[in-house]
């Protein structure tokens, strides 16, 4: 979904390909690639770093004498599991350093103190189990931490002391099953959390308040079943929640209103049956709403989605057992531009539903079953068909499983 990746994310990846690499005359370690490459800052400014390549070499420890001026170390993919204390200190420069897919298993094993220049550091997908106290001692200017896909069953309250300046947080894909806010406490200036992927079943209230700057919020595949009334409070900067793939039955919608700012919201994969009556209500600033690939929804409700000023597209697709929106579900939503209902088990749509979107332009139908009979006021589909062509919408109907187009 949009809205949960840093704005350049993309763009840097084609320009940063489009970008020559320079090469770097300096002494570079057997083996590896020294390199002037592009590079982007965490906050997205363009760079260029003086990278050390040693990614893929199945090397047990770092290489001795790196040149002096390396700005990025790249060690993915290796069996690395230690670091001597002070080992990388010489590198004054050094802003970002990888050690993905290694065999670190135990913070103490970093050596990493005093590196107030870091600015990036990867630790995803090695065998990290727990996180004690002043974990990442002397990081003081630390932005990104990605410590997904490793083994964490317990991080201390004040694991995270330190990294005040951290913006991006990876946890996801771990074996955590809480969720503390005290962890939280210590990220002042976060603005981005993954926490999805790990067995957590409750999110307690008051469980972000500390994360007044987060602006992306990711909680997917948690087993979550419930989502306490204040549970978001605080997070007054967020735009961007995810829910996807989780356990929740019921729209968490006291909740929701503790967010007022967010802007994407994505529910989709969890098993709702119907959307009720004000689930979806006075989201000031909603721009993006998914309701996908929800094995039990049979029904979307009167006055589901109420007042929604901003909302300009809205996913209900793959939802195999929705047969019913309606009449009233949709009600002030006047910048509607997108519908897509597509994959549901819709024999028809009523007009009405259709006109309440003043500013609808596109809708997307097809792979909905075709009606044989017709209720007086509900539309088949072949006429809702000849109907948008009249408001010269534009829209698809390829695959629709209907004879008659009129
Ligand atoms: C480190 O960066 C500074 C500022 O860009 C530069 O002047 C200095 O030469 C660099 N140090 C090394 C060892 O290359």
């Amino acid at each position: 979904m949009r809205g949960l990746q840093p704005s350049c994310l993309l763009l840097c990846v084609v320009a940063a390909s489009a970008m020559p690499t320079v090469p770097w005359r300096v002494a570079c370690p057997p083996r590896c690639v020294c390199q002037i490459r592009p590079w982007y800052t965490p906050r997205s400014a363009y760079r260029e770093a003086a990278t050390v390549d040693c990614n893929d070499l199945f090397i047990t420890s770092v290489p001795p004498e790196l040149p002096e001026g390396t700005q990025t170390l790249l060690l993915q993919s290796n069996n690395i599991a230690r670091l001597e204390q002070g080992e990388l200190g010489y590198l004054r420069n050094l802003s970002e350093l990888d050690l993905s897919q290694n065999s670190f298993s135990d913070v103490w094993d970093f050596g990493l103190r005093n590196m107030p220049q870091l600015l990036s550091l990867h630790l995803e997908e090695n065998q990290l189990s727990d996180l004690p106290d002043s974990s990442f001692p002397g990081l003081g200017n630390l932005q990104e931490l990605y410590l997904n896909h490793n083994r964490l069953r317990s991080i201390a309250p004040r694991a995270f002391a330190g990294l005040g300046s951290l913006l991006r947080l990876h946890l996801n894909s771990n074996l955590l099953r809480t969720l503390d806010s005290r962890w939280f406490q210590m990220l002042p200036s976060l603005e981005i959390l993954m926490v999805g992927g790990n067995k957590v079943d409750a999110i307690l209230d008051m469980n972000f308040r500390p994360l007044g700057n987060l602006r992306s919020l990711v909680l997917a595949g948690m087993q979550l079943r419930e989502i306490s009334d204040y549970a978001l409070e605080g997070l007054r900067s967020l735009e961007s929640l995810s829910f996807y793939d989780n356990k929740l039955a019921d729209v968490p919608k006291r909740a929701l209103q503790q967010v007022p700012g967010l802007k994407f919201l994505d529910l989709n994969k969890n098993p709702l049956q119907r959307v009720k009556q004000s689930d979806f209500t006075n989201m000031l600033h909603l721009k993006e709403l998914g309701l996908n690939n929800m094995d039990e929804l049979v029904s979307i409700d009167q006055f589901a989605l109420i007042n929604l000023p901003e909302l300009t597209k809205l996913d209900v697709t793959n939802n195999p057992k929705l047969s019913f929106i309606h009449p009233k579900a949709f009600q002030h939503l006047p910048q509607l531009e997108t519908l897509m209902l597509n994959n549901n088990a819709l024999s028809a749509l009523h007009r009405q539903t259709v006109e309440s979107l003043p500013n609808l332009q596109e809708i997307s139908i097809h792979g909905n079953p075709c009606t044989r009979s017709c209720y007086p006021i509900k539309i088949p589909m072949a006429i809702l068909i000849s109907f948008l062509h009249t408001l010269k919408l534009g829209f698809e109907y390829k695959n629709l499983d209907c004879g008659v187009i009129l």
